[in-house]
């Protein structure tokens, strides 16, 4: 596939603009498909069709809705899909992220299925479709199709183009074919991620999940050896592709030392040089386990009075899809949660949890990492979660704990984590006791061996397997027309 241009297709762009009075201003979004991806774009080029979701994208975009990015130094093209309230409510805010987003993370948050949403979710495939077939200079273009936002559309571009080379990716988990099947479209959606060459899931367990479900609601030949499912005539290999960070970390050359860090974070929490500090970074979203995590915080403190006026958790939450009850209630709770603890135990000026709801970007959050003594990812259900390699990456040290739910993607690989099970709150207070205690040896042992995996299974190796296995599949198919 060498030399082809490609083409990305997600819902949520890499870069979003807009306005603060007179000023427009550009951030990226928390988001692990972005924090993934946009590395991967930048060193291929080509153009990333996505939402446009600012409120000055559309100043920032010329009339074709196209704006070169990074906006520092241009490596590739943004071109922007613009959708009207109703659309983005029905297809984005309902049929994904009310009913796919709890389908596929069983976070004992009940899927919505709306038949309205759903009309909207086909049109709006179809429209990001459209814009794929324009945007591709030739008739077999690559394209690299992201997440639950988009199941239907590799069908709909293998109608349009049947030579494409269509890689898709679902970023979240897959669950099984009983849970899947609750949803009255399972069978529209199952073919049309079937117009994939290929498809990809994080771990061997999402992948099994998949084909158990296609087997289980779809007429097709399954083959296991090869991991290739054939639909209508048409074959997709299934796979597992962990997906992973960009190394070498992006700010390595100009970010501030592990001991400024350090201080940094003790200036701003007023405390002293060698306070503990445990960090967590999520969007605030009700599959990352942050109520479970404090509740860990809250036994922490009583299992471990000394740690009382020793030790601070800062949470980072991004707000997001805040348009949603769901997670306005979440919101809420999150922050009574904190407010109770810090109740309980605040002395002085001194608060155990610290809870910063707002964006951050990456390069700050850098920051946070490297100046925290343990790293906390308590996620209930979870694809892979990047912010535990993104802990890792930051600590060129080789110190630093990382707790880590059992039920991340992440943990099939870290194993040099303290994996716990997130709905253990006393199992997950024992393993902060034991980050925040661990002698710096064994820091470094376990360190430097996760380091060395997220070194080497990195996201341009992530996206490479992917187009080699496309690549063979396509010679595959050019061998057995002849
Ligand atoms: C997860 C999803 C991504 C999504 C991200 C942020 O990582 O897999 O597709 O972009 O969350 O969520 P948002 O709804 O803000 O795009």
């Amino acid at each position: 596939l060498t030399g082809e241009r490609i083409i990305v297709v997600s819902n949520r762009e890499p870069y979003i603009h807009t306005r603060k009075g007179e000023r427009i201003e550009v951030h990226r979004p928390a988001s692990g498909l972005v924090t993934a991806v946009e590395p991967v774009m930048r060193a291929c080029s080509g153009t990333w069709i996505a939402h446009g979701s600012g409120t000055a994208d559309m100043e920032a975009s010329d009339r074709h809705d196209r704006v070169p990015v990074p906006p520092e130094h241009p490596e590739y093209t943004l071109r922007r899909i613009w959708l009207s309230k109703e659309e983005e409510n029905g297809y984005y805010y309902g049929f994904a992220n009310e009913g796919l987003w709890p389908l596929c993370h069983i976070a004992h948050v009940r899927p919505i299925f709306r038949s309205s949403d759903w009309e909207k979710y086909q049109a709006i495939n179809q429209r990001f479709a459209d814009a794929v077939v324009k945007e591709a200079d030739s008739d077999n273009p690559v394209v690299l199709v992201q997440d639950y936002h988009f199941a239907l559309l590799p069908g709909m571009i293998r109608a349009a183009l049947p030579k494409a080379t269509i890689i898709t990716f679902w970023h979240i988990p897959w669950p099984n074919p009983e849970s899947f099947g609750i949803c009255p479209w399972r069978e529209e959606l199952l073919k049309g991620m079937l117009g994939s060459t290929i498809l990809g899931f994080h771990t061997p367990f999402h992948r099994k999940n998949f084909l158990e479900t296609v087997d289980r609601y779809l007429e097709t030949r399954i083959e296991h050896e090869s991991s290739t499912v054939t639909h209508n005539g048409k074959l997709t290999m299934v796979e597992s592709y962990p997906i992973s960070i960009q190394w070498p970390p992006p700010w390595q050359e100009r970010q501030p030392t592990v001991e400024e860090c350090r201080a940094g974070l003790r200036q701003e929490l007023g405390a002293a040089p060698d306070h503990k500090v445990g960090i967590g970074v999520d969007r605030l979203d009700y599959t990352k386990g942050i109520l479970e995590r404090f509740r860990a915080v809250e036994k922490l403190l009583e299992l471990h009075p000394e740690l009382q006026g020793n030790f601070t958790f800062v949470q980072i939450a991004a707000p997001s899809r805040s348009a949603l009850d769901d997670y306005q209630a979440f919101d809420a709770q999150v922050h009574n949660l904190a407010l109770r603890i810090n109740q309980r135990y605040s002395s002085g000026s001194w608060k155990p949890i610290v809870l910063k709801a707002e964006h951050h970007e990456p390069e700050v959050v850098n920051r946070y990492y490297r100046g925290a003594d343990v790293c906390v990812v308590t996620s209930l259900h979870d694809g892979m979660n990047l912010v535990a390699k993104e802990f890792v990456a930051s600590r060129d040290d080789e110190q630093g704990g990382l707790v880590l739910s059992q039920f991340t993607g992440a943990a099939h690989e870290l194993h040099e984590a303290l994996v716990v099970n997130p709905y253990h709150i006393e199992q997950t207070a024992q393993a902060l006791h034991r980050a925040v205690n661990m002698p710096d040896l064994e820091q470094r042992e376990r360190m430097r061996s996760m380091r060395a995996l997220v070194r080497d299974f990195n996201v341009y190796r992530w996206a490479g397997r992917m187009l080699l296995d496309a690549a063979r599949v396509r010679q595959r198919e050019k061998l057995s027309a002849r």
